[in-house]
């Protein structure tokens, strides 16, 4: 049985990972914590990607070897990986062993096949985005310079002897599988430019560099290394290693500023090397940050660590899912942060799950009825109603509207609570009392099962407060579904889950 693959792109060491590289990462794993849970078998990949100029440059800069610089950096984002808690099974770094071996091996291949041959590229090249630049794409800068039209640095001229990918051979496959497979550019926003793009025309594109060093050399010229972006690519295929239950990935997550790499450069090599091809590029948007860009020049790198320190890493993830549709672009500010999280999860989310917690605790001495309450009108049913929608959404990565269905639900459990007024209740009728609050157990029961791929942390202390037994025999989100409930232990009060800031 082949596993759910999924991947983030490969991340640069030329600097510490910030909230942008977090925000791939977070919206993965949600998407394999999701899967898991539902009893797939999932694989997800991060890494990092250390050749070429760029890295080149940032280790002679921090005056390091190119290897020793890599293994710093590579670490810092297996760090933050590990604080984040996110579940990665593999991580690559493109300095290994098993992924040069096969940037060889498909490089060789593409030689053999005439996809590839050498040349003389003469033109642009931007090494903030490790591109080669057309020069009607240009941008003129003060002083007439040239300036790459993404990063907007300057950019530089090449005249070197190279090897070219014959890309211009692949343009109407690729059309005609964007036509076939609809599924394959998401969001279906963004499939026209892409389409428009190779429409256009496909021109080839130079694989190879003799003025960089720092890559895998080209098979049998080794004067010639291999363009990093052609390079770094096939990582996602490489770390498969020729796994049975792996190749092709479901999904490759990116930013929407390399979705062209990953929607026509990297399917066209697949394409010639006649492997299987990924089923959907997601390219998501970016963030900005008090309504800034993010650049060296104002030194406005969001540092993951700090947000987490003042909010914990499971608001922080909450927030980078929930604030905007993923695929448009957004805005990061502490004060914004701050809103949801006094509004979303101190107020809606924890307020509820205490005052819930507390009555069960005095009213029933933290214990339940043994059996779930009868009758349609429950509000466990009416929760558990919506776990297909917020499955469909999570499936097609619309995290922002599987957070929005679930509030929707807190919503509706706090107004129960103030309607049915428990704490009457238990002066007036202990019986109906005992129900509700029960019917209300059960629902934060089904919360915290869909709340777990978003906030793992936060979804635990919740059960355990909720008396859902982990360890040995854990309940499942399917089990509380299905009204599984004899295995569940004692209420127990606990420390809220989102403090209020003040
Ligand atoms: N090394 C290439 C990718 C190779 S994949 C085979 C690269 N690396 S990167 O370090 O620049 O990371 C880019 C990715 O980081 C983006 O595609 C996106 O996933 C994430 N982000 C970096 N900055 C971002 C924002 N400001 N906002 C959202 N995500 C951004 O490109």
């Amino acid at each position: 049985m082949k596993k759910y693959f999924v991947t983030t792109p490969l991340y640069y060491v030329n600097a510490a990972p910030h909230i942008g590289h977090a925000y791939t990462t977070v919206a993965a794993d949600v998407l394999a914590r999701f899967r898991r849970a539902r009893g797939e078998r999932v694989h997800l990949l991060t890494g990092t990607d250390e050749h070429g100029q760029k890295i080149e440059e940032a280790a002679k800069a921090a005056g390091r070897h190119n290897l020793d610089f890599c293994d710093q950096t590579s670490a810092k984002f297996r760090e933050l990986w590990k604080h984040l808690d996110i579940s990665f099974d593999d991580y690559i770094r493109t300095t290994e062993k098993r992924h040069e071996d096969k940037v060889q091996e498909l490089f060789s291949r593409l030689q053999k096949s005439g996809d590839i041959y050498k040349g003389r590229y003469e033109g642009l090249y931007d090494v903030v985005g490790e591109s080669y630049v057309k020069e009607s794409d240009a941008v003129r800068g003060p002083g007439g310079v040239l300036l790459g039209p993404e990063s907007g640095k300057p950019l530089q001229r090449l005249s070197e002897e190279t090897y070219f990918f014959r890309l211009s051979a692949y343009g109407p496959r690729l059309l005609e599988h964007y036509r076939a497979h609809p599924e394959f550019l998401a969001p279906a926003s963004r499939a026209p430019e892409i389409a428009r793009f190779v429409s256009d025309g496909l021109e080839d594109i130079s694989v190879s560099r003799t003025k960089v060093k720092w890559g895998v050399p080209v098979p049998g010229d080794e004067q010639h290394t291999i363009y990093v972006w052609f390079d770094a690519l096939i990582n996602y295929w490489s770390a498969a290693g020729g796994a049975q239950d792996l190749w092709p990935a479901d999904v490759h997550i990116v930013g929407k500023e390399i979705f062209r790499f990953h929607a026509v450069i990297w399917p066209a090599m697949l394409m010639a090397a006649g492997l299987p091809l990924p089923g959907r590029v997601f390219a998501h948007g970016w963030w900005t940050v008090e309504g800034k860009k993010m650049s060296k020049s104002l030194g406005n790198f969001v540092d993951p660590y700090e947000v987490t320190r003042e909010f914990g890493v499971d608001a922080f993830r909450y927030f980078l899912l929930r604030e905007m549709p993923f695929g448009n672009d957004g805005d990061f500010s502490t004060a914004a942060l701050k809103k949801r999280y006094n509004a979303e999860l101190a107020n809606d989310l924890g307020n509820l799950v205490s005052r819930v917690v507390n009555m069960a605790d005095s009213y029933l001495g933290g214990e339940l009825p043994a059996k779930a309450p009868e009758g349609g009108d429950a509000c466990s049913r009416r929760a558990a109603a919506r776990a297909g929608d917020i499955s469909a959404r999570v499936a097609a990565l619309d995290f922002h509207g599987a957070l929005e269905l679930i509030w929707e639900t807190i919503r509706e459990l706090n107004a129960h609570v103030n309607e049915q007024a428990p704490w009457k209740l238990a002066k007036t009728d202990k019986d109906k009392c005992a129900l509700v609050l029960f019917d209300l157990i059960h629902s934060l029961r089904v919360v915290a099962g869909w709340i777990e791929p978003f906030m793992p942390r936060k979804a635990a202390e919740m059960q355990a407060q909720l008396g859902v037994r982990r360890f040995p025999d854990a309940l499942t989100a399917d089990d509380v579904l299905a009204g599984v409930n004899s295995r569940t232990g004692q209420i127990q009060k606990g420390p809220a889950l989102f403090p209020r800031k003040e």
